[in-house]
């Protein structure tokens, strides 16, 4: 049985006590950590950005997924993947230039995402599937961490699948917000790969224990 991708986001991590929380991710069965850069304008909160990605890079032995909720993200991608970035994820509504877009953080040596906001449909991707190594389902409205997971969010997971078995693409579906053990399982049947969690790992009595079980939430 394949088990999921499990990136714990470090926007739910204790900032007083970073270094700590990503040894903890490093003895953990996470994948990746989720990288969460918010500019205040394409979403209404700020969070953090280059120096802090150069110093986590130092300590974080997993590979690190950048999601970008930012305006005009074209103007930073050098600049991520020079901090260490291994995914960079731009969203679908900061993009008109969405191939170029792709096609430039794939020649910065990164894996290329694209986020797409709740209301953002699924369709839109038809055209540039080649340029996409995974894409980024947003569960619920971007901008902060331990917001309720949006049901709808399965029907649109379970359509992408189908766009992409159709289209025999092998972008990985990553789903973002609200995710917990009492929704993995069902993610994981309507084709989700990766599972970003931030709240129910970090605020987890025990965070390896809560990593250990999303990774195995298929068999639940
Ligand atoms: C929300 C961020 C998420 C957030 C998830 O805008 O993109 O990555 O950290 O946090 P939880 O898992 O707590 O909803
Ligand atoms: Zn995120």
């Amino acid at each position: 049985m394949i088990q999921p991708l499990i990136a714990p986001s470090l926007l739910a991590a204790d900032f007083a006590n970073i270094q700590r929380d990503l040894e903890m991710v490093n003895r953990s069965e996470a994948d990746y950590l989720h990288f969460d850069v918010m500019d205040g304008v394409f979403v209404p909160n700020i969070s953090f950005g280059f120096p802090l990605l150069k110093a986590v890079k130092q300590y974080c032995q997993k590979p690190i997924d950048v999601h970008l909720m930012i305006t005009d993200p074209d103007r930073y991608l050098d600049e991520f993947a020079k901090g260490g970035a291994d995914t960079i994820h731009v969203h679908y509504e900061t993009c008109p230039h969405l191939h170029r877009t792709l096609t430039r953080i794939r020649e910065l040596g990164c894996k290329a995402g694209v986020a797409l906001n709740p209301h953002t449909p699924v369709s839109g991707l038809v055209d540039v599937l080649e340029q996409i190594d995974v894409i980024l389902i947003m569960s619920v409205n971007p901008g902060f961490g331990g917001q309720s997971f949006i049901p709808h969010t399965l029907s649109k997971i379970a359509d992408l699948k189908q766009l992409l078995v159709a289209n025999q693409c092998s972008a990985l579906i990553e789903v973002d917000g609200g995710v917990s053990l009492s929704n993995a399982h069902a993610l994981l049947n309507v084709g989700a790969d990766m599972l970003v969690a931030g709240n129910s790992v970090f605020g987890a009595v025990d965070p390896l224990d809560a990593i250990y079980q999303l990774k195995n939430s298929r068999q639940q």
